[in-house]
């Protein structure tokens, strides 16, 4: 059988008709919000490279936590600016640094927020890096000190015991799940370990496990001050023409002991979304990242595009892709059309 028995259009006749047979539903309860804490006082600044998004001091979190808990969002997702950087990025796992302040705000105010913290050296590295850096070697390939010691690159094993204890820094401020994103080797078992030995076996990791080295990161790196200072990322983060490699970055930190795997950026990797929501059974997450939510807000800006429509067009397409949880600066406003 086929035309005029069948007509496709039949079933796309009214607004009724078409919600009944739609095949994805975005919700409210599938987005996390990022938010960027800095420190200092009394501070909620616009930033100027990421429309409609501000820094926020600690103490001035709780009040947008609860903005953000009134529109039904479950979690936030935060991102730390330290006072002062330096190499091994020790602000990262102070036990007043801003991102454990700011948790702790959070849920003195609300306690049923999920607080995610992004786990990753390079917002508080003088270097920019995501993990520490092997001295370079000396003109006969030595150290100062005689020693083989490095070649100027990240260290990946020397940095899975500094992302460990920031991990378990938040996990004792009290965030509910740990959202590793540097791109290490056998990160997720590191901070697995880290968090069982310590009693912190109910908290969750969120890994960033298929990261590509994206340019669609540059308005975050603005906004999050961690542009690297040399070099790339691309020695550690994913080579945007892999599939395959992704499929096993996911694999490997199921087993190392992740709870949620996320895919990074979302709308150029749409299919690596779609191969893992096929391969495994875990929630998958996607993060639509912050060049994608400024592509989309400055041709609004411009007059080029309706920024709703466009908006929730986006986030459906990374949900049929497969994706059950969306990171995205649109959560608030996705929120409210909902
Ligand atoms: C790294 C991190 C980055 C983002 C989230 N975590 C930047 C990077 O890897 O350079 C990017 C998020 C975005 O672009 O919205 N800690």
């Amino acid at each position: 059988m086929g035309f005029p028995e069948i007509r496709m259009r039949r079933l796309r006749r009214s607004a009724t008709m078409r919600r009944m047979v739609r095949e994805t539903s975005l919700r409210v309860d599938d987005l996390i919000y990022p938010l960027f804490v800095r420190a200092g006082q009394g501070l909620k600044k616009p930033i100027p490279s990421m429309t409609d998004c501000f820094h926020f001091s600690p103490d001035r979190m709780a009040e947008e936590a609860a903005e953000v808990a009134g529109l039904g969002i479950p979690a936030v997702l935060l991102f730390g600016l330290p006072a002062h950087k330096d190499e091994q990025g020790s602000e990262a796992w102070f036990e007043d640094g801003v991102v454990q302040q700011a948790i702790r705000e959070i849920k003195k105010c609300t306690p049923d927020l999920l607080v995610v913290t992004d786990v990753c050296l390079c917002e508080y590295t003088s270097t920019g890096h995501c993990g520490v850096i092997k001295p370079a070697l000396g003109p006969e390939g030595r150290s100062a000190s005689g020693l083989r010691v490095g070649d100027g690159k990240v260290d990946n094993d020397a940095t899975l015991e500094l992302l460990a204890k920031m991990a378990l820094s938040h996990a004792q401020a009290g965030a509910d799940i740990v959202a590793p994103s540097d791109m290490m080797d056998g990160r997720v078992h590191a901070i697995r370990q880290a968090l069982e030995c310590n009693g912190f076996d109910d908290v969750a990791i969120l890994s960033y496990a298929a990261k590509f080295a994206s340019a669609f990161y540059g308005p975050f790196r603005d906004a999050a001050e961690s542009a690297p200072a040399f070099g790339d990322r691309k020695s550690y983060q994913m080579d945007s023409a892999n599939a395959r490699e992704a499929l096993r970055e996911i694999e490997l930190d199921i087993e190392e002991g992740a709870d949620i795997v996320m895919v990074k950026p979302a709308l150029s990797y749409l299919d690596i979304i779609r191969r893992a929501r096929d391969r495994f059974d875990c929630p998958i997450a996607a993060y639509n990242v912050s060049g994608e939510y400024m592509m989309l807000n400055t041709a609004a800006e411009a007059g080029l595009l309706d920024r709703d429509t466009c908006m929730m067009e986006v986030l459906t397409s990374i949900k049929r892709a497969g994706a059950d949880i969306i990171l995205t600066y649109f959560a608030k406003k996705a929120a409210r059309l909902l």
